[in-house]
């Protein structure tokens, strides 16, 4: 058994948020070694780690040095010359960090390329990125990828690029990134350029139960990447406990040895895995005639721009003198909804509870032909800077709000509890915290085979296999990806068969679709 070290959080919230802001979480040893070993290849060397933090690879990469007699040698870099500081209470020496160099690695790279290259990188996400740096960024990847990746990349994904230019030929990588790195708007252009230039060895994930970063919301991934020719296959891993030797014995092994229980290994086409995205498990499992896009179109709910000002409850709609006319009813949090359906009692008892229930959704209308208390509440809000928002500021006039026809169901798609899908029996139009599903054919008998197919135990699990994931398994699900959601043939044939479903029936009951990419994050 591999020297566990569990890692815990800080408490308090401050002391997590500067951990945020440097990325700064530490590699488990049962996680470090196997990473170290793969880069290594048995054969020694310099190591190179762009993000060393307090030294969890150096530290692997003696532990296998002295148990294989090898010569190695370290380099790196580390931002933060505190944290690489304690790297010496951590069980290395000064000789160990004498090469590190106190600077970012991605904007001030190191002039040598490397063999043997291994990293837990910053994790640091888009928004959390100063403007100057993302530009700065943005060009790094337009002059290493030829092309620039979506604003939404992290800093991650630029450590692993810039890494990656780094591999001397037949050098090796070994890196632990999110989840979104494989699942992110940017992915499909990231990992083309990745798979037409490199050799990807393998992609180990992980179970909830796994996580190698216990209670941190995120779902890593190691990548073992070669500067070789592009292969057509990779291995794809599933790491079921947290702590054993399993992962260590079979990169020691030469990928040879899967016998571990808690290790699931298979042979994967890359074209496929490309498809359906390296964190997903393989798409030749669920094989299912139809999927939810077969009867049903899914958009996101509506982004405001500003819920504060544009959704409120019916005693400050009192208060300010709009009248009803103005406004739709509408959900905003997942949390409001309890079970797995919105009845005008749902909608009541929020009132009740002094949750917002109501959207002010204006149309493009001048303002001066609005009554004199809208008229004023767009000038409170115009005070407050909302038209310079970013959302908002893409819209004319800006208080004008996005529409959308009430849906027969939402899908709550990101929460602790279970994603699910929800009958909207008192129509309300929901916020960004869910999506709207438009059933192609909406008569009523319709509408139950539906709602009892689409809730099945069976279609929920496969959920898994279309959203992103988060560390403790809750999971969120972009619109066009819900639309491949497999449906299991069996539950269709239990719940009416397709001829009766009219499954193919084209009928345009529902209309706007606009702004479908708008990122869900906004809201
Ligand atoms: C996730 S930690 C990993 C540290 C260590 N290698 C490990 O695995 O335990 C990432 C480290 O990168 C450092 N870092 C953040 N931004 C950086 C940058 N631009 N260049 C170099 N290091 C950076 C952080 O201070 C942090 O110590």
């Amino acid at each position: 058994m591999l020297k566990t070290s569990v890692y815990k959080l800080p408490s308090s919230w401050e002391a997590r948020e500067i951990l945020r802001e440097k990325g700064q979480f530490w590699t488990p040893d049962w996680i470090a070694g196997p990473m170290t070993e793969y880069v290594l290849a048995e054969k020694g060397g310099l190591l190179f780690d762009p993000a060393v933090g307090t030294g969890a690879f150096f530290r692997a990469a003696k532990a296998i040095a002295s148990e294989k007699g090898l010569a190695i040698s370290f380099a790196g870099m580390e931002i933060d010359p505190t944290t690489l500081s304690q790297a010496l209470e951590h069980g290395l020496t000064e000789e160990d960090i004498a090469s590190v160099k106190i600077a970012d690695f991605v904007l001030q790279p190191p002039q040598t390329k490397f063999y043997a290259i291994v990293a837990n990188p910053p994790y640091i996400r888009h928004h959390r990125l100063a403007p100057e740096k993302k530009a700065q960024l943005k060009r790094l990847g337009i002059q290493i990828i030829k092309k620039p990746l979506d604003g939404r990349a992290g800093l991650h994904v630029y450590f692993l690029i810039r890494a990656l230019s780094l591999l001397e030929e037949n050098g090796r990588l070994a890196f632990i990134m999110p989840a979104d790195t494989c699942e992110g708007k940017f992915a499909p252009d990231l990992w083309t350029w990745i798979t037409a230039n490199f050799a990807l060895d393998a992609v180990i994930t992980f179970s909830p139960e796994a996580s190698p970063f216990p209670n941190i919301d995120t779902n890593p991934l190691i990548f073992f990447i070669r500067k070789a020719p592009p292969k057509n296959q990779f291995l794809w891993v599933k790491c079921h406990h947290p702590g054993t030797n399993s992962l260590m014995n079979w990169v020691r092994s030469g990928f040879e040895d899967a016998s571990a229980h808690d290790l699931f290994v298979t042979t994967r086409d890359l074209k496929e895995g490309l498809s359906t995205g390296f964190s997903r498990g393989p798409l030749l499992n669920y094989n299912t005639k139809y999927v939810l896009g077969d009867f049903a179109r899914v958009m996101r709910g509506v982004a405001t721009g500003a819920n504060n000002f544009f959704f409120m409850t019916g005693e400050k709609a009192r208060e300010l003198g709009i009248p009803d006319k103005y406004f739709v009813k509408a959900i905003g949090r997942t949390r409001d909804i309890p079970g797995d359906e919105i009845t005008h009692e749902t909608v009541e008892t929020l009132e009740r509870k002094g949750r917002p229930t109501l959207l002010l959704s204006l149309k493009g209308d001048d303002v001066e032909v609005f009554p004199d208390p809208i008229k004023r509440y767009l000038q409170e809000g115009e005070r407050l800077g909302l038209p310079y928002r970013p959302l908002i500021k893409q819209r004319r006039p800006w208080y004008k709000m996005e529409v959308r026809v009430p849906p027969p169901f939402l899908f709550a798609y990101l929460g602790r509890r279970n994603s699910r899908f929800i009958r909207n029996i008192a129509m309300v139009v929901p916020l960004t915290g869910f999506l709207c599903v438009y059933p192609k054919n909406s008569d009523e008998q319709h509408l139950d085979q539906i709602w009892k197919i689409l809730n099945h135990p069976e279609t929920i699990a496969n959920l898994s296999k279309i959203g992103k994931s988060y560390g403790d398994g809750a999971i969120k699900v972009e619109p066009r990806l819900l639309e491949r959601l497999p449906i299991p043939d069996h539950v269709i044939q239990q719940f009416g068969s397709p001829v009766q479903l009219r499954l193919f029936e084209q009928r345009e009951s529902y209309t706007p679709m606009e702004n479908y990419e708008i990122d869900t994050e906004g809201g």
